[in-house]
């Protein structure tokens, strides 16, 4: 087996994605990445890009179609992985998307806005996840990692919306909506608790990492993250690296932030 650990990102190609496999890619430690992406030319135009930002980079990475959509392209996926390495070490279960801006501007439905969140964030991420597990299973140190996101109910507990307080009537005027994406994010939370729960005998680590708030191209409205104050996207390949790399394997089970752990 090599030495080299085997690393799956999923949404590899972009985004706090793309921070980790840089974050691995220039790590001192020896890894090959599987950089996912539903698009092997996004995929191939990221890794272009992380050679030209990346030359001294020793460890490698190597792209693999995977739509988290699509039973075929998770199928395929596993096929090749299964073919070419026999195993993983970690799987990054990053991928992820919102539609309730598109639903806001009246380009999905409420229901699909709500079901197209739950297909890539929690079936699509499930059934990956599910098929991977073989090949997780064969690691000497397996990792199962999910990235959290605006999903604490304690938070919201505590009044933290990020609307604000509506007048009586209706329709009630909702200028940034979240709360599709907020929901299923949730339910990833309990993903991950229960895959703790069935994987303890077999010795995975599992966590929710929750990277914060950061200036990507989720929702498809970079200017309007920045504008909101979200910080650069390397931060969550910092933290995705550091719970790889084994900083919090004391915080098993959590979902873990740059600051501890998240009180949800
Ligand atoms: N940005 C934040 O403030 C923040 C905060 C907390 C948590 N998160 C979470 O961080 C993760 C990464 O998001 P990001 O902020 O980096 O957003 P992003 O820039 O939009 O990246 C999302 C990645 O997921 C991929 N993706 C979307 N739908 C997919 C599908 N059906 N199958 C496979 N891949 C798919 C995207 O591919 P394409 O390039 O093809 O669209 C892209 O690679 C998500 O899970 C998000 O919920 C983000």
């Amino acid at each position: 087996m090599s030495l080299r650990k085997i690393v799956t990102v999923t949404g590899g190609n972009g985004g706090i994605g793309y921070e980790t496999v840089k974050a691995l890619l220039t790590s001192q430690k020896p890894y090959h990445i599987l950089m996912g992406s539903r698009s092997l030319e996004k995929a191939k135009f990221a890794i272009e890009t992380l050679k030209e930002e990346c030359p001294q980079a020793t460890n490698t990475v190597e792209a693999i179609q995977i739509d988290l959509t699509s039973d075929e392209s998770i199928e395929a996926a596993f096929k090749q992985v299964d073919d070419t390495h026999g195993h993983i070490d970690v799987l990054v279960n990053n991928a992820g998307a919102t539609f309730d801006i598109d639903y806001t501007a009246g380009k999905v439905s409420l229901r699909e806005c709500f079901n197209k969140a739950y297909d890539v964030n929690v079936t699509g991420t499930n059934v990956l996840s599910y098929t991977f597990m073989p090949l997780l299973l064969k690691s000497s140190d397996p990792r199962l990692l999910f990235v959290a996101g605006l999903s604490a109910i304690n938070q919201a507990g505590k009044q933290y919306f990020p609307t604000p307080p509506q007048p009586a009537g209706w329709p009630k005027k909702i200028g940034f909506e979240t709360i599709g994406y907020r929901c299923s994010k949730t339910a990833l939370n309990m993903l991950m608790l229960d895959w703790n729960h069935k994987l303890k005998a077999d010795g995975v680590k599992v966590w929710a990492v929750g990277p914060g708030m950061l200036a990507t191209n989720l929702g498809g409205v970079p200017e309007l993250a920045k504008a909101m104050g979200a910080q650069p996207a390397s931060l969550g390949g910092e933290i995705l690296k550091a719970v790889i790399e084994g900083e919090r394997d004391h915080q098993v089970g959590k979902i873990v932030v740059r600051s501890g752990i998240m009180d949800w």
